[in-house]
């Protein structure tokens, strides 16, 4: 941080109509050499501001393309370092919120990839049989792992393409850290249960048995999504019995169970525009983070769209929703006053190699 950085104190108790005055104002004064990216996810009072919106893969290209010299991104850690790793090395990107984490990112770490890594070792050759993919919700140490081993990140729009290029590679894929992801992915190329075990990377050689792990097309790693796992079969079931002509949509981070009685599952942009273009009249009962269905219910209103959430229970991206408007502030002024706060930067050796993996994606995706 600048050492003549203004402390945060100074925003911690603004209030939020103030907040929006000094980030408009802000924002003007910055100009074309700031740029405000947002996840769909994002608090409607922080969304408001931003300049670029999208799912992660839409933000992955616009991060790449954008020429501004500041990428203020409101989202959480990996998606920043995303930008960092895709934006040329002058332009800094800022996470106005170092504690806006991904709690399913943190589910994989670089130690229990390499160790899984090594104990696969004691039956196969990996580096021979295994391309890994790790889903963009990852750290980018385990980005730049699958560039050192032939392998390559995913994002939710695009995980059954990356699967077939992996296994175009070679024939298991060991797939972190999102499991439920995997396996829809994995069952949409016609892959049986059976062949997609769950590596508990808790217990020693994921608790699998040789023959299992022979076997396997894919080893699912252990983690999942906690907003949402919150989406229960009987929701839908509820749902349906009282609209039967109602449609279920699903983001693939819900349960396999979930994602099989719903009608549609795709990413947040897929969700938005398969929303946006239905006809007129229609109901949906959406599966995915709250500030985003709250958002197309309100917008799709004029079309005579009915939108319900999937749960009854609150379930938000707490921690994207640390980016409140005092932090995006603090760190707007910051700039004015020509001071860097929260700059995420991946180290270079790590940056390159996650940098290869990324724009592997990027062109297995086009
Ligand atoms: P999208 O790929 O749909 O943006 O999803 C990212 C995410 O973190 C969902 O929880
Ligand atoms: Fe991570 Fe889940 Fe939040 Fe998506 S919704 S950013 S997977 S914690």
């Amino acid at each position: 941080m600048h050492a003549n950085a203004i402390d945060f104190e100074d925003f911690e108790l603004l209030q939020d109509e103030t907040c929006v005055q000094r980030i408009i104002a802000a924002k003007e004064k910055l100009g074309k050499r700031a740029v405000i990216l947002a996840h769909h996810y994002q608090r409607a009072d922080v969304y408001r501001h931003a300049d670029l919106m999208g799912d992660s893969l839409k933000l992955s290209y616009l991060a790449a393309k954008t020429d501004a010299d500041y990428l203020v991104f409101c989202g959480v850690h990996f998606m920043a370092e995303v930008a960092d790793i895709l934006s040329s090395p002058e332009q800094i990107a800022i996470l106005p919120d170092l504690a806006a984490g991904c709690s399913m990112a943190d589910m994989a770490n670089l130690s229990k990839v390499e160790r899984a890594w090594r104990e696969l070792a004691e039956i196969l050759d990996p580096d021979e049989v295994i391309t890994p993919v790790t889903y963009i919700n990852s750290s980018a140490d385990l980005k730049a792992f699958c560039g050192e081993h032939g392998g390559i990140v995913c994002t939710s729009s695009n995980a059954t393409k990356i699967l077939q290029w992996s296994f175009a590679q070679r024939e298991k894929v060991l797939f972190f850290p999102d499991q439920h992801l995997g396996r829809w992915s994995g069952y949409k190329l016609d892959l049986p249960l059976e062949q997609m075990p769950v590596w508990d990377f808790d217990e020693p050689m994921g608790g699998l048995t040789e023959e299992q792990i022979k076997k396997a097309k894919i080893l699912l790693w252990k983690g999942h999504c906690s907003v949402h796992q919150m989406f229960q079969p009987q929701h839908i079931l509820r749902f349906r019995n009282q609209h039967p002509e109602g449609l279920v949509i699903s983001h693939p981070e819900c349960s396999f169970e979930v994602c099989k009685a719903s009608d549609y599952v795709g990413s947040t942009e897929f969700i938005i525009n398969t929303i946006r273009e239905a006809k007129a009249g229609t109901r949906w009962l959406v599966g995915t983070e709250l500030n985003l269905v709250g958002r197309i219910a309100e917008e799709f209103k004029s079309q005579d769209k009915i939108i319900q959430f999937m749960s009854p229970m609150v379930c938000m991206c707490s921690t994207m929703a640390r980016i409140d408007p005092q932090h995006l502030a603090w760190a707007l002024e910051n700039l004015v006053a020509g001071n860097v706060v929260n700059q995420i930067k991946v180290p270079v050796h790590e940056a390159k190699l996650a940098r290869l993996t990324l724009e592997r994606m990027l062109a297995v995706s086009k």
